[in-house]
C-alpha cells in the first residue's frame, strides 16, 4: 500500500469578521497540525457563493455526475474529497451554526457523488466562538449536537472540538486554554 506522506488539512471558515474568533482558533488548530507535519489549506466559506440545497436528488441518482447547482461549491467538492481532515469553524449565530456553515452542511448531501465512501474516515475538528458566558444558553451545544449527528449518520469521526465564549473580534486569542486546547487538537489532527 502507498504510504502517505502528510496529513492534508482543509478548513473551513465561515465568520465574516476581520479578527474573528471562531477563524482564530481554526487558525490555533492549523498552527498545531502543521507542527506535526500537516499540509494545510483555508477556504472562507463567507466569501464564496454557495446556495441553498434545491432537493432535486440529481445527486443521489446511481449513475450521478454530483451536485446539479454550478457555484462555487463545485470547486469545493474535489478539494473535500482529497482532505483528509475538515476544520470546521463557525460563530454561533441565533443559537446554532452560522448560516453559511449550514448552506455548506446541507450541500454535503451531494458529496458521496463525488467518491465512494467519501466521508468514510474523515477527521473533523469544530472550533466555535459564542457571545453568552456559557455554551448551554448561547447555543453553542445546538450546533455541536449536530455537527455530532450529522457526522455520526454519515461515518465521518469528530476527532476534537474547541470552543469558548468571547463577543468582541478577537477576543478570544486572551483566554489561554482555549488557544492551548486548540493547539493540542490541531497536533492530534496533524498526527500521521
Ligand atoms: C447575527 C448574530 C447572531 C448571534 N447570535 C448569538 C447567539 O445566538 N448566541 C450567542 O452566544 N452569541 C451570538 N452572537 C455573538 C457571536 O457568536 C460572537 O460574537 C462570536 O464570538 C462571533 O464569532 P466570530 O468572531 O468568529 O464571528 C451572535 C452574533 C451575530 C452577529
Amino acid at each position: 500500500m502507498e504510504k502517505k506522506e502528510l496529513r492534508n488539512i482543509l478548513m473551513l471558515l465561515s465568520s465574516p469578521r476581520k479578527k474573528s474568533n471562531s477563524t482564530s482558533l481554526a487558525k490555533k488548530i492549523a498552527e498545531g497540525a502543521a507542527s506535526q507535519g500537516a499540509a494545510i489549506e483555508s477556504v472562507y466559506l463567507h466569501q464564496m457563493s454557495i446556495g441553498p440545497c434545491q432537493a432535486c436528488y440529481a445527486c443521489q441518482k446511481p449513475d450521478s455526475k454530483g451536485c446539479a447547482i454550478d457555484d462555487d461549491m463545485q470547486s469545493l467538492y474535489p478539494k473535500l474529497l482529497k482532505a483528509d481532515s475538515w476544520v470546521i469553524a463557525t460563530p454561533v449565530y441565533w443559537f446554532n451554526m452560522s448560516a453559511q456553515t449550514k448552506l455548506f452542511m446541507d450541500r454535503c448531501f451531494a458529496f458521496p457523488a463525488y467518491g465512494k465512501n467519501p466521508f468514510y474516515r474523515k477527521r473533523i475538528a469544530v472550533a466555535m466562538s459564542y457571545g453568552d458566558a456559557d455554551p448551554f444558553v448561547s447555543g453553542c451545544i445546538n450546533a455541536l449536537r449536530c455537527f455530532q449527528d450529522s457526522f455520526r449518520y454519515v461515518g465521518a469521526k469528530i476527532v476534537g472540538m474547541v470552543y469558548g465564549s468571547a463577543n468582541e473580534a478577537g477576543e478570544i486569542a486572551s483566554n489561554e486554554e482555549v488557544m492551548k486546547a486548540a493547539e493540542e487538537l490541531g497536533r492530534k489532527l496533524g498526527k500521521l
